[in-house]
């Protein structure tokens, strides 16, 4: 399968820093080749495809290990990941039997938070999806001024609050969220979605944060977002179709999918095939 070079050439996570144990070797597939990485002797990470054998370009950025099939430019920044005051956590990886599309599409879309989240990122009867500005910077897409009424945003937060939002979609599979921080209502805390996309229906979902509660152990962080990214699951193996249809009538949009129609667009004008579902 010739995968077109927007995709191609493109940095993909296989690991966060917290996955990783020193000379082990790990076996994974991205992009449908099969490949191999780990640490050496020297904690230093490789990453090989093991039919070619040959050595892949290598990133550590974002508290994540990220490899390439092809000739990356350079990653997009995430400045607060250097910011000293944040604890930087990340997942167990979660691998979902869909199209990485799909995977990126569900991290942006509010209006499941009721149903799917309830008592955490969303409660009865508030399931009204304001309305947000979109904008595409930078050839990134942002949404700003998203609002959602929570009744625990954070891990150290209980008592609901109206929690603002910005959404960043800085590649076709990587989205990144600002998020209020209920302790320190001035900041934004980072929950980072980055998806490896094994095949064109099957991925692997990590997702690495810079959160500014130092109350909570890493665990109680952890083990919160990892709840959240479990009630997902089910949503996430069960999309008709797998892959994600770009033709805008295919699936009935509302006034709540406005990041979500220009995602599609978005995708659409890049020329990105891989894990698109093509009704011709
Ligand atoms: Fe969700």
């Amino acid at each position: 399968m010739k995968i077109e070079s927007v995709v191609l050439d493109q940095w993909y996570p296989v690991a966060t820093e917290n996955m990783l144990v020193a000379g082990k070797v790990y076996h994974s597939q991205l992009l449908g080749q099969p490949i191999e990485y780990g640490l050496d002797e020297n904690a230093t990470f490789y990453a090989t495809h093991r039919t070619t054998q040959a050595q892949l370009p290598v990133l550590m950025q974002h508290y994540t290990y990220w490899i390439s099939l092809g000739n990356p430019p350079a990653l997009f920044s995430i400045p607060e990941f250097q910011d000293s005051e944040r604890r930087v956590l990340a997942t167990v990886p979660v691998s979902v039997r869909t199209s990485g599309l799909r995977v990126v599409e569900n991290f942006l879309d509010m209006a499941h938070f009721p149903f799917i989240h309830e008592g955490t990122l969303g409660e009865m009867p508030f399931t009204a999806v304001k309305p947000y500005r979109v904008d595409i910077e930078n050839d990134e897409i942002y949404a700003r001024d998203c609002e959602f009424y929570q009744p625990m945003a954070a891990f150290s937060h209980e008592g609901g609050m109206n929690i603002e939002y910005i959404y960043r979609v800085s590649g076709p599979f990587n989205a990144v969220l600002y998020k209020t921080c209920p302790l320190q209502p001035a900041k934004k805390d980072i929950v980072c979605l980055f998806v490896q996309p094994c095949e064109e229906d099957r991925s692997i979902v990590h997702m690495p944060m810079a959160c500014l509660d130092d109350s909570a152990s890493l665990e109680e962080l952890r083990l919160f977002r990892q709840n959240i990214l479990g009630q997902d699951i089910g949503i996430l193996n069960n999309q008709v179709p797998r892959k994600l249809p770009l033709l805008a009538d295919f699936e009935i949009s509302t006034g709540a999918d406005a990041i979500s129609l220009a995602y599609r667009r978005w995708l659409n004008e890049k020329g990105v095939c891989y894990g698109t579902f093509q009704n011709a």
